[in-house]
């Protein structure tokens, strides 16, 4: 879809469709306003007659309004005034481009992104709804012989903004908004395509593309390299395989890179999880395709910053490996020699995730990095606590927690600080080895990450468990592209791009 801004009176415009926002209690927005006026109050007088009560999620379609030079009218309920925020207007523009699918309307303007919301700003809101209106549109029918297709899809959005001289400022947000929405859709095509197509080869594929669409340098690690390395980690979950495990490196580095060291952002790559030889419940085990979520944000980031060439130096890690029981698999009570010399043993094949980025965590130092983020679908205790709302984030500093819980309130895609205190560290005490690859029940979202701790413990460094948030079960199963929005924007401050 395209996307456009625009300022001035939207009753001096024309088009297919103007989207306007009514309060709760028939009270107009700015922009209903000024059309109700040009109109004669035809809006006005519709809304007093109860026709339409501005309830949140509702909308309704007006046409023939006179002295008007849109085709349409499409009033869009923005509940209550008082309690309009945040939330409140993305469910607004949800709304809208659900009602749009359904006219005839090829090119709408909405006027939404004028309505005032509290300290947000023009760039915040333009954002916002590009991310929202590409959201709504996402389908994923790859697979489908019967694709739902619309027969006037809508092809122009012109967003409208209050002040002309906030043009430039709506330009990038809108530049921005469609980075962050192409890396969301890339997240959420990876997580949705099944296991036997989404494999760690078809990881790096993915990988070596991005880096001939935009000039990006990519390396991908054979079985190989990895013995050399000594990744022993890592390999240990893909013995069970018969899909070779890749292990991808994609960097953006832009000559203008204003960090002298470089930001790694680490995506566990688990291209379906059945536990291995500590098998998992039949029941829902087909989500356990999601378990590479962690490798496809960290690509969808990576993608939005060179798109939006941010002049940063960042480096994308991606191990990738099934986790398969077989007759060389890991079994409970093995013990490997991680990349970093530490010895590990393996009293549950199921807690493979931290077994495949610990290598990735000691591979990652070869960057001399100044900070390392690691995202992955890391533990069920993680749903448990924070449910599928906020993300879990640990860090071993406190100004990067900060960077990152602001960057999450700031995209809607927020997470939650958890403890990584000294306490936790002792469940993971081994009888044979440098330490355990569980930690028993208790806490377990907070001893997985203390687990990775013990590899990252040099670098400025967090980690975000997505177990609860990278992706839906049920009616609407399917994988959210989170956390790309709380990443780039986290990257977007970074560079200085923010306003
Ligand atoms: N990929 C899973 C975590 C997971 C489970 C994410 C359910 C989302 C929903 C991970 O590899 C795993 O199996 N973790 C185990 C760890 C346990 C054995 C210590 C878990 O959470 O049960
Ligand atoms: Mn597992
Ligand atoms: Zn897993």
């Amino acid at each position: 879809m395209e996307f456009s801004i625009k300022s001035g009176s939207p009753e001096k415009q024309r088009g297919a469709c103007a989207v306007i926002g009514i309060f709760e209690a028939g009270y107009l927005s700015p922009s209903a306003e000024a059309l109700d006026k040009a109109s004669g109050n035809a809006i006005g007088r519709l809304v007093r007659q109860g026709d339409f009560a501005g309830k949140a999620g509702t909308s309704l379609v007006l046409h023939g309004i006179p002295s008007l030079q849109f085709e349409r009218i499409l009033l869009v309920g923005l509940g209550k005034e008082k309690a309009f925020g945040d939330k409140e207007y993305c469910t607004a523009v949800r709304t809208a481009m659900k009602a749009l699918a359904d006219t005839a309307a090829t090119e709408a303007l909405l006027t939404l992104t004028a309505l005032p919301l509290g300290k947000r700003s023009t760039a915040w809101k333009i954002r916002q709804a590009v991310i929202v209106a590409e959201e709504s549109r996402y389908r994923f029918e790859q697979f489908k012989s019967k694709k739902d297709e619309e027969q006037r899809p809508l092809n122009t959005l012109t967003l409208a903004i209050d002040q002309r001289k906030e043009t430039g400022v709506a330009e990038a947000a809108l530049a921005q908004g469609l980075a962050i929405a192409e890396g969301v859709r890339l997240a959420k095509n990876l997580g949705n395509l099944p296991g036997n197509v989404c494999t760690p080869a078809h990881l790096a594929e993915t990988a070596l593309q991005m880096a001939g669409e935009h000039a990006l340098e990519c390396q991908i690690l054979e079985r190989e390299e990895m013995e050399q390395l000594g990744m022993n980690a890592l390999r240990s979950v893909a013995r069970g395989s018969h899909q070779a495990p890749k292990f991808i490196v994609l960097r953006h580095r832009p000559a203008d890179a204003v960090n002298a060291k470089p930001l790694v952002l680490i995506g566990k790559g688990i291209t379906f999880d059945s536990g291995g030889i500590s098998l998992k419940p039949g029941e829902g085990m087909d989500e356990m395709k999601f378990d590479m979520c962690g490798a496809a944000s960290v690509l969808g980031a990576i993608k939005a910053a060179a798109r939006l060439q941010l002049p940063l130096d960042i480096v994308a890690i991606v191990p990738a490996s099934e986790n398969m029981p077989g007759g060389s698999a890991s079994k409970p009570g093995d013990i490997v020699t991680t990349m970093s010399g530490q010895t590990v043993e393996i009293l549950n094949t199921d807690a493979e995730g931290r077994l495949i980025l610990c290598d990735a965590l000691t591979y990652a130092a070869r960057f001399k990095p100044g900070t390392v983020i690691d995202v992955a679908t890391l533990t069920g205790a993680c749903v448990i606590a924070l449910g599928h709302v906020a993300s879990g984030l640990f860090a071993n500093s406190d100004s990067l927690a900060r960077a990152l819980l602001k960057a999450g309130e700031r995209s809607l895609d927020r997470a939650w600080q958890m403890p990584l205190w000294e306490d936790y560290q002792e469940q993971l005490k081994s009888n044979f080895a440098d330490m355990a690859n569980i930690g028993g029940r208790p806490a377990g979202s907070i001893t997985a990450a203390c687990f990775l701790s013990r590899f990252s413990a040099k670098t400025e460094w967090a980690h975000l468990d997505i177990a609860g948030t990278a992706w839906k079960s049920g009616g609407e199963k399917g994988a959210t592209g989170r956390p790309v929005p709380l990443l780039v924007n986290y990257l977007l401050e970074r560079a200085g791009r923010l306003d």
